[in-house]
């Protein structure tokens, strides 16, 4: 595929960087779960160009990102019941909810869809550069598509550096895993995709939201099936650390120290400091030209199920 080459510029300033969005460019941008690549929702060009530049597959529909909860309408204008409560609890935060669109989004935004999936990210740069641009922008995480969540400016440069217009630099994403994808077009909530908000916290809400991970064949949740999160080198899930074999150029990420020593090694106090830390360590490993990570198991409560979930997709390679 023949890629566009841009000049990427890179800036801390996010009235610059809508700048380049009002002109139907594409701007990657730090939210609380990874850095995600914007282009303005009711621009068909620029969203073109997303596809491109991370070479996404077209089937996979992107999030719309609002500034503002008045947004929604332009949007939808059926926002379900139990989409209003998890409005309520978690927006802005680390949630999507997956709608019925209004016919001004574009069908190449949702990959044909008649649905429309929206979020509200609570990072303060994201906030501010969504409200500069006045517009909701569409954005996939801004990786080349399989690779692992840029959760720096530096990953994303990284990945896309002169096939975009602009980074808009912040820190390290606080969470470092994605939003939780939520269908909310059906009688009860169906999660489509685990991610920063729990399974239990989104029961506490609506208790008859339920969880169909069909996984690589669900039609409600095309994004599933495809290669992600991959490392150059291969992921093997262990449960129990002292029986990984000493292999050459290993890898080693976890909560307990293994009893051999491996080329790279990050040892975490928690799940939420592993979740945060597991994308950032598979793309050192890739620097460090590893060719084996080890990666502990851990359990599936709170973020650990979505921790999990990567893990698998990633070992899947
Ligand atoms: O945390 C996040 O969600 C990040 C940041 C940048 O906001 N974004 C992100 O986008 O992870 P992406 O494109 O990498 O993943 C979006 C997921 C995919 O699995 C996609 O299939 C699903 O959401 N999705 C989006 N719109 C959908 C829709 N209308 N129906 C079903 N699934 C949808
Ligand atoms: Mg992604």
């Amino acid at each position: 595929m023949k890629l566009f080459r841009v000049e990427t510029l890179l800036t801390r300033s996010a009235g610059q960087a809508a700048e380049f969005i009002r002109s139907g460019g594409i701007v990657a941008f730090p939210t609380e779960t990874v850095y995600g690549l914007g282009a303005n929702v009711f621009d068909e060009k620029a969203i073109e160009k997303i596809f491109e530049a991370k070479q996404r597959p077209a089937d996979n529909p992107l999030i719309a990102h609002i500034g503002d909860l008045e947004q929604i309408g332009l949007l939808s204008a059926e926002v379900t019941a139990a989409a209003k409560k998890l409005i309520d609890a978690f927006f802005p935060g680390p949630l999507t909810v997956v709608l019925k669109k209004t016919a001004k989004v574009p069908l190449n935004a949702t990959a044909g869809r008649d649905t429309v999936g929206i979020r509200m990210p609570r990072n303060e740069v994201a906030s501010e550069f969504l409200i500069a641009c006045g517009t909701p922008l569409v954005a996939p995480s801004a990786n080349l598509s399989g690779r692992p969540s840029p959760t720096t400016w530096q990953a994303v440069y990284e990945d896309l550096n002169g096939h975009i217009d602009c980074i808009l630099q912040g820190e390290a994403t606080e969470i470092g895993l994605e939003s939780t994808v939520v269908d909310c077009t059906g009688e009860c909530p169906l999660i489509l995709r685990l991610g920063a908000v729990a399974l239990e916290q989104v029961r506490e809400v609506v208790p008859e939201t339920t969880m169909n991970m069909s996984g690589d064949d669900s039609p409600r949740s095309p994004g599933m099936k495809h290669r992600h999160y991959s490392p150059r080198a291969a992921v093997d899930i262990v449960a129990n650390v002292a029986a990984i074999p000493k292999t050459d150029r290993s890898a080693f990420i976890g909560l307990n120290e293994p009893l051999i020593s491996f080329d790279q090694i990050r040892i975490l106090t928690n799940t939420a400091e592993y979740a945060h830390e597991v994308f950032e360590f598979f793309r050192e490993c890739d620097r460090a030209g590893i060719e084996t990570i080890y990666c502990e198991a851990v359990t599936d409560e709170g973020i650990g199920a979505a921790l999990m979930d990567r893990l698998r997709r990633a070992a899947k390679g």
